[in-house]
């Protein structure tokens, strides 16, 4: 472009880009003009105010630039209806309304650019891009016309086009439906949702600034849903519900196994999970004081069996070797395949899952964590009925399933259950004289400071949750109570009372019961449970790290409800997981759930996962002969090999089944018979 005197420069933060224009140019033309990234849903007609800039005044050498207030138009009256129903704060300009009069630095701030970021709150979490698949546009559409017979919908696209160069968009029978009425009640002014770029969902009369959309986790425990706003990328509304498929069968198999037996099974399963789903949608467009109608798009991972399930397909094939899957692909599909009671136009896409026994779930680990991103060799273990795990760097990603059970979340325990208020969630043991201290949900005092019986009145203490096992086999274990070989030590019982004969073998009594709730005891039972359950976890970890060819991890990420309960140090201590540096062992809290919600917010990222779930190596644990030998090795507290080195840097962990080391142990116990 010439520069002449009716031109000025214009130098746009932070991206830098600087061009001239015009003098009378809009800001937000001159930025679009340079490729600036400037959000906007109403087209420039100072409706929606997401083109917002800051004039950057003063003299900036860097860019031969004097930059003043004066050399942007004055606030017209656009801008000062807009400021009258949305204050602005100060110093901020619509820049659709604001007209370039002299050289210029304008800063466009994060929460104008399309493109910007999500922070999340996790210390280690990547900000989630903002790209969502479904996009408002506001256009002002011709009025049918005598002498161009035209319909509607065609002289729709066209203002899609001239507004907003969207070409070659598709439209359904749906959104015909709706477009006359439509176009006639806002006075041939609508918006238009549409995804993808190509696919006209939505019509609305008038100007509408706001969807929705809706990220769900479907566990086979619990069901959690993140409604967010796809404008901003705020999550506003959050909740959770216990799956109602537990009914026919606790843990997975068992749900395979009620469709098996019973027919037309897998259509309750179906009922149950999309009810409860809808159950969901219901509640967060209460809390968020909008209407269903309102959510655009949903996302869903789930595992294996869930993802079937959702999607009305019978698990039946995931029930025995070789669990294959009906598709392993990603899917878009319309709400109303799968009743979802949401916009009815909504669009739903389902992460793809990885292998028969990894699913959407660990699809959604992955694309939370990008273990891809980083030369240090990461461990993810989503923990629930079944360990999904995936291992790997930038160089390989390999994935497999363990068959843990259902004992990490309190079930083949004597006194397990789930987590809820009254469950012993943390446990501490006096390494002399065993004697316990714990903790209950719901009650932030310890067992033996002054109010506990009090503040634990109302639930008693009812048993013992996932996390609480852990950590009060870790501590017997610390404690000299078990041995290396997980048995617990029953010759300690003629000095001790907490440990007394229970049948053949040994039992710990961690609380005495009261109010005539039985005592709860640990049972070498509920131990051997525990080992069966954290030597599968092991052992699957031990393989993906033999294929990989590495034997250390650099960090390992523990995923989903149980992750975020436990204390890490007490997983390693039982050797649930490989030997790592216990700062570099964290919690990945439900980044299933997180991984659903960034493939809502960021359409990019549904491509990337779709690659990497391709690339990821998929491992049978079902039929790999190491697997039984890896676990046979883990059986052992924490390992019968491993060094556990770099453990024992940070925990004192007893000798190994020495005569020394059993010595001591027994010294320490002698005399200190509690009560
Ligand atoms: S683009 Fe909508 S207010 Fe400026």
């Amino acid at each position: 472009m010439a520069v002449t005197a009716t031109d000025a420069l214009v130098v746009f933060t932070p991206s830098g880009r600087r061009g001239r224009f015009p003098v009378g140019t809009p800001l937000l033309q001159a930025a679009r003009s340079l490729g600036v990234d400037i959000d906007s849903v109403c087209g420039g007609r100072g409706l929606c105010g997401r083109c917002q800039v800051v004039l950057a005044e003063g003299e900036f050498p860097k860019h031969g630039v004097t930059s003043r207030a004066a050399h942007l138009s004055p606030s017209g009256a656009v801008e000062q209806q807009f400021c009258r129903s949305q204050p602005m704060a100060t110093g901020r300009r619509l820049s659709c309304s604001t007209l370039l009069l002299g050289d210029v630095v304008v800063d466009v701030p994060p929460d104008s650019q399309v493109h910007r970021q999500v922070v999340r709150k996790a210390a280690e979490a990547r900000d989630i891009e903002l790209d969502p698949a479904v996009r408002l546009h506001y256009v002002e559409v011709q009025p049918p016309d005598m002498h161009d017979p035209s319909g509607d919908l065609r002289r729709l696209e066209d203002a899609l086009e001239f507004e907003w160069r969207l070409t070659g968009l598709a439209c359904d029978v749906r959104v015909l439906q709706q477009l006359q009425p439509a176009l006639r009640r806002g006075a041939w002014k609508v918006t238009v949702a549409v995804h993808g770029g190509s696919q006209i969902i939505a019509v609305w009369p008038g100007f509408r600034e706001r969807v929705y959309g809706i990220a769900v986790d479907v566990g086979s425990t619990t069901i959690a849903a993140h409604l967010c706003d796809l404008g901003s990328g705020d999550v506003v509304a959050a909740a959770g519900t216990m799956n109602p498929q537990i009914r026919f069968g606790e843990d997975l198999m068992s749900r395979v196994s009620y469709v098996m037996m019973h027919a037309g099974g897998e259509k309750e399963m179906t009922d149950a999970v999309r009810a409860a789903i809808n159950g969901l949608v219901a509640d967060v467009t209460r809390q968020a004081g909008i209407s269903p109608d309102e959510i655009l798009e949903a996302t869903f991972v789930g595992n294996p069996i869930m993802h079937h399930l959702l999607l009305g397909i019978s698990p039946v094939e995931l029930g025995g070797a070789p669990f294959a899957l009906s598709t392993d692909a990603s899917l878009t599909l319309w709400a109303t395949e799968i009743d979802l009671a949401i916009h009815r136009n909504a669009r739903i896409y389902v992460l793809p899952c990885i292998a028969g026994h990894v699913g959407a779930d660990a699809a959604g680990v992955v694309l939370a964590e990008r273990p891809d991103l980083s030369e240090e060799v990461t461990l993810l273990v989503d923990v629930g009925t079944n360990a999904e795990l995936v291992l790997g760097n930038h160089r390989r990603l390999l994935a497999c399933s363990s068959p843990t059970g259902p004992a990490f979340e309190g079930a083949q325990v004597s006194c397990g259950q789930r987590a809820a208020p009254g469950a012993i969630e943390r446990v501490r043991i006096d390494r002399q004289t065993l004697e316990p201290r714990f903790k209950v949900i719901g009650c932030d005092l310890w067992s033996d400071e002054p109010g506990f019986a009090e503040a634990v009145a109302a639930t008693g203490v009812t048993g013992i949750c996932g996390s609480g096992i852990i950590e009060v086999v870790a501590e017997m274990y610390l404690a000299g109570a078990i041995r290396h070989d997980g048995s617990i030590d029953g010759e300690l019982g003629a000095r001790n009372a907490r440990i007394h004969a229970d049948g053949r073998t040994f039992a710990y009594r961690l609380h005495n019961g009261a109010d005539g709730r039985a005592p709860l005891a640990i049972t070498q039972n509920d131990v051997r449970a525990i080992q069966l359950a954290k030597a599968a976890l092991h052992a699957g970890a031990r393989l993906l790290m033999e294929r990989m060819g590495v034997d250390r991890v650099d960090r390992i990420r523990l995923a989903g409800a149980f992750g975020s309960h436990i204390d890490v140090k007490y997983a390693m201590v039982l050797g649930m997981i490989p030997d790592c540096a216990l700062d570099h062992v964290s919690s990945a809290g439900n980044a299933a759930g997180t991984g659903a919600r960034i493939a809502l917010l960021d359409q990019r990222a549904r491509r990337t996962i779709e690659q990497l779930v391709r690339r990821v190596e998929k491992i049978e644990t079902a039929v790999e002969p190491r697997f039984q030998e890896f676990f046979v090795e883990a059986m052992a507290i924490p390992h019968l090999t491993a060094p556990y080195a770099r453990l024992r840097e940070a925990v004192a962990l007893p000798e190994r089944g020495t005569a020394a080391g059993d010595a001591r142990r027994r010294k320490r116990a002698t005399g200190r018979r509690s009560a």
